[in-house]
C-alpha cells in the first residue's frame, strides 16, 4: 500500500479531509472548482453525464452538482472510506443525481460521457505507463470533443527550486491551520512522492492520451489545473 493509500483508508484522515485536505493545501480550490464547473459547462449540454475520477470526499462532484442542476454525475474511486465521506458531503439534494462506484475508472460504465474530471488523483499515479492508462481509460469513455480537466501539483524532483517549492507547499498548509503533524506527514509524502512528475510531462501524457486543445487554466504555486478535450 502506498503512503497516499494508507491516507485514504485512515478513519482519522478521512474525518479532517474537508477542513484540512485539499481545500487547505491548494490555493483558491473553492475557486478552481468553480473554474472546472464553468469550463465544462462552455460544452456539456445541460443534462450532460459527468465521468468524476476520484471522486472520494465529494468536493468536486458537489461544487459542479451545485453550479448544474441538471448534469448528473458517475464517480469511481477505490477507497471505500472516502466514498463514504462523498456520501456525506454531497447529502440529500445532489446524491439522487450521483451514481458511486468503488473501483478505479476500469470499473466505470463504458459512457459516452459528456464531460469528465480527474483532480488531484493523477499525482499519486507512477508514471510508469499506469498514468497513461488512466487517461486513455478516461478518454475512451468520452464522446469526441468532450471536455476534460485535470488538477494536478506538478514539479521536477531535480530542479533547483525542488525543496524550495516543497517547503512552500507545507508553509500554504501551516498557514491554512492544518495542524503541524498533518503538515509532516503530506510533506513527506509529496517529496518522496513516486508519481510527481513536471507540468510538461503532464501535457505531453494528455496529448498521448488522446486528448486536444489543451489548454492551461489555473497554476497555484505548483499546483495546475488544464482543460482538454477527447480528440475525435
Ligand atoms: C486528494 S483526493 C481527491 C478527491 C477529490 N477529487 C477532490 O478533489 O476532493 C484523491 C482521491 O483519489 C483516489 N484515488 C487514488 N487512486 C485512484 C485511482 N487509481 N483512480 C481513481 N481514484 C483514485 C483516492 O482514494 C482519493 O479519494
Amino acid at each position: 500500500m502506498s503512503a497516499f493509500e494508507r491516507y485514504f483508508a485512515d478513519p482519522e484522515f478521512v474525518a479532517r479531509y474537508v477542513e484540512q485536505g485539499p481545500p487547505a493545501f491548494m490555493p483558491g480550490h473553492a475557486g478552481v472548482l468553480q473554474m472546472v464547473g464553468v469550463l465544462l459547462a462552455e460544452t456539456t449540454p445541460v443534462d450532460g453525464v459527468v465521468l468524476v475520477v476520484g471522486a472520494g470526499g465529494g468536493l468536486d462532484t458537489r461544487a459542479l452538482a451545485q453550479m448544474e442542476a441538471g448534469w448528473r454525475f458517475v464517480g469511481v474511486d477505490p477507497s471505500a472510506k472516502m466514498l463514504d465521506l462523498a456520501r456525506s458531503v454531497l447529502g440529500e439534494a445532489a446524491s439522487g443525481r450521483v451514481q458511486l462506484i468503488e473501483g478505479t475508472v476500469s470499473d466505470a460504465p463504458e459512457g459516452p460521457f459528456d464531460a469528465a474530471t480527474l483532480i488531484l488523483v493523477l499525482g499519486m499515479i507512477p508514471d510508469d505507463g499506469s498514468k497513461l492508462t488512466l487517461l486513455r481509460e478516461i478518454r475512451r469513455r468520452l464522446r469526441p470533443g468532450a471536455p476534460f480537466v485535470l488538477v494536478d501539483r506538478c514539479d521536477d524532483r531535480e530542479g533547483t527550486d525542488f525543496r524550495r517549492n516543497i517547503d512552500r507547499y507545507a508553509a500554504y498548509a501551516r498557514a491554512s491551520g492544518v495542524a503541524p503533524e498533518t503538515v509532516a506527514g503530506a510533506y513527506e509524502s509529496q517529496k518522496a512522492n513516486p508519481g510527481l512528475v513536471t507540468a510538461a510531462r503532464n501535457e505531453a501524457l494528455l496529448a498521448e492520451a488522446g486528448f486536444a486543445g489543451l489548454e492551461p487554466f489555473y497554476r497555484g504555486m505548483e499546483w495546475r489545473g488544464w482543460v482538454a478535450y477527447a480528440s475525435a
